[in-house]
């Protein structure tokens, strides 16, 4: 016998091991039975062969086998943290009950735990945290009514706005299919024919496209939600989360790449870090809210998600702050199978007619389904902090029974003359919106793709400006002159000098391209980051 005896002698002493009572530390196998042996397989003879009933073995390597799930298929790089959101009870000067009726918002300094989990969006698990990409903002809030998801992102605005056109939208994203090299092509191919996509373009090819890490950046809900109050009365609204203390901070080009030349994880451990160090990140929240229709005097329609609600009209009103103190025990357990989605909201909270929301709630779920398994919302990061009753049986990995307390086993089905569970009573009033239209396939009418993406280019400082047409110009002058042609033509429409100085880098860039003047014009415009203004 060479097992790890010495080890066990030299921590605790080998005696007491081998006492009648099994101490606290044995190693088990998940059947229970002591490992007394950790170190060799069982064989004929030292040499082997090995024989087939090595049981600890076995199940040691099979399961390892099996370590990893599926990789989210958008938003798999990502970290998480613990902590806990109080409600200021107002939003704005008003009480938030005016509004909605959602239990978590009403009492003043009421604090609801959360989980958090921050992300890239297109590359893999295990790729470079500073990448040009929209950054995740998933909160998951475990009130007392049940679990509210908030599924955002760090920009407030999205590329596409039919649902339909998302999975070619990430296709044209990832890496090519083939050599499975990413490259800025398949974007551009993409964004060139969807002209909705101009405005994100221009936040996420700017400094706003790299933010320093996960601390330092804004947070949205992008699509149009309700709230409905305890007249059932509805409201659109729109969620941001504004860093506090810690303020934002986005990079350049240049120094993205010094920090991805040395480490891969950095926003990761800037998270896990601070909040070791007792540095706990905070964000406030904050509602733009607009009367429950289609706005005629508006330009753009405010289901529209590639659209700013300006904050001159619909100011930003605070409504409770978010505080991070808590680093995950592990990291798989709930950083990896943390399952959000857009579908999870409780009472007062509600859906807008936004089609890209509508789209997103089917999506999720099911992909957790895949992805984590048919029992996912029984592991303790997804399961509410509160009592779940439910008829749901079976499936892969089933671990409970959610039945009531004092609920017959036998009747997992409602209605029932017998036992079993019951309807909730209906205590507040419904929200029902009235529908009267075709079914269609159509889009908004008031589509205004250009406008906004001009307004932010002029709001951008100079340094973002320089970057934005300095990002831009290398990326399309890797691509087709068709490509080329038509983001100018979109930059035009958007603002002349934004297309102009696009044009005018596309030309140098060609000019040079057997010698060193691209390079030259790149270094001529490239600027050195700062602290950002908030947009
Ligand atoms: C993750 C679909 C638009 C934010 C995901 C996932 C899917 C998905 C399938 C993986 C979920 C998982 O494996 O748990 C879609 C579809 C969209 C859409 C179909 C449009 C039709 C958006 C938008 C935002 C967003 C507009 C921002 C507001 C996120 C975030 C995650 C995510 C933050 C990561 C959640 C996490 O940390 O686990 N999305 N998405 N998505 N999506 Fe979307």
């Amino acid at each position: 016998y060479e097992g790890n005896n010495g080890i066990n002698q030299e921590r605790t002493g080998f005696a007491q091991n081998r006492g009648e009572t099994e101490r606290e530390d044995t190693l088990t196998n998940r059947q229970g039975h002591p490992i007394s042996d950790n170190q060799n397989v069982r064989t004929v003879g030292n040499r082997g062969p090995m024989t087939l009933e090595n049981y600890h073995f076995l199940e040691k390597i099979t399961h390892f086998d099996r370590e990893r799930i599926p990789e989210r298929v958008v938003h798999a790089r990502g970290a998480g943290a613990h902590g806990y959101f109080e409600t200021y009870g107002k939003v704005g000067d008003e009480p938030v009950s005016k509004y909605t009726r959602a239990k978590l918002f009403q009492v003043e300094g009421k604090r609801t735990p959360v989980f958090v989990r921050f992300s890239t969006v297109v590359h893999g698990s295990g790729s470079p945290e500073t990448l040009r990409d929209p950054r995740g903002f998933a909160v998951k809030f475990y009130t007392e009514e049940g679990n509210w998801d908030l599924v955002g992102n760090n920009l407030k605005i999205f590329f596409i706005r039919d649902p339909l056109k998302f999975p070619d939208m990430v296709h044209a994203f990832k890496p090519d299919p083939v050599s499975n090299v990413p490259g800025p092509v398949g974007m551009f191919d993409f964004v060139s024919r969807s002209p909705e996509a101009t405005h994100m373009i221009t936040f996420l090819w700017s400094p706003w496209g790299i933010p320093a890490n996960y601390r330092q950046m804004q947070g949205s809900g992008v699509n149009t939600y309700k709230w409905v109050n305890a007249d059932g009365v509805g409201v659109l609204v729109k969620y941001h989360w504004e860093p506090l203390k810690q303020g934002i901070k986005n990079l350049t080009q240049e120094e993205a790449n010094k920090i991805q030349g040395m480490n891969d994880s950095h926003a990761t451990q800037d998270l896990y870090e601070a909040i070791e160090r007792g540095e706990y990140p905070e964000w406030e929240l904050c509602v733009q809210i607009m009367s429950d229709d289609d706005h005629p005097e508006l330009e753009f329609d405010p289901l529209d998600p590639t659209k700013l609600w300006p904050e001159d009209q619909f100011p930003f009103l605070k409504v409770g702050k978010m505080v991070l103190n808590r680093n995950p025990e592990n990291y798989y357990n709930e950083v990896e199978q943390a399952a959000f989605g857009t579908g999870v909201l409780v009472d007062g909270l509600d859906f807008s007619d936004d089609k890209l929301l509508q789209g997103r709630t089917f999506s999720y779920s099911d992909t957790q389904r895949h992805r984590v398994g048919t029992n996912y919302l029984q592991l303790p990061i997804n399961a509410p902090k509160k009592r779940v009753a439910t008829n749901q049986r079976g499936g892969q990995m089933s671990y409970f029974v959610d039945k009531a307390p004092g609920q017959s086993p036998h009747v997992d089905y409602e209605p029932s003359m017998t036992d079993g569970l019951v309807e909730a009573s209906q205590t507040a009033k419904p929200h029902q919106p009235h529908y009267d239209a075709n079914l269609v396939r159509q889009k908004l009418d008031r589509t205004l793709d250009f406008k906004q993406a001009g307004d932010t280019y002029r709001a951008f400082e100079d340094w973002e400006r320089n970057e934005l047409i300095n990002n831009l110009v290398g990326a399309l002058s890797q691509c087709d002159v068709r490509i080329q042609e038509k983001m100018v033509e979109h930059f035009t429409y958007a603002d002349e000098d934004y297309g102009r100085r696009v044009r005018e880098g596309l030309e140098q860039a060609k000019k040079g391209s057997d010698g060193d003047s691209r390079e030259q014009a790149v270094e001529d415009a490239s600027r050195m980051g700062h602290e950002a203004d908030p947009y």
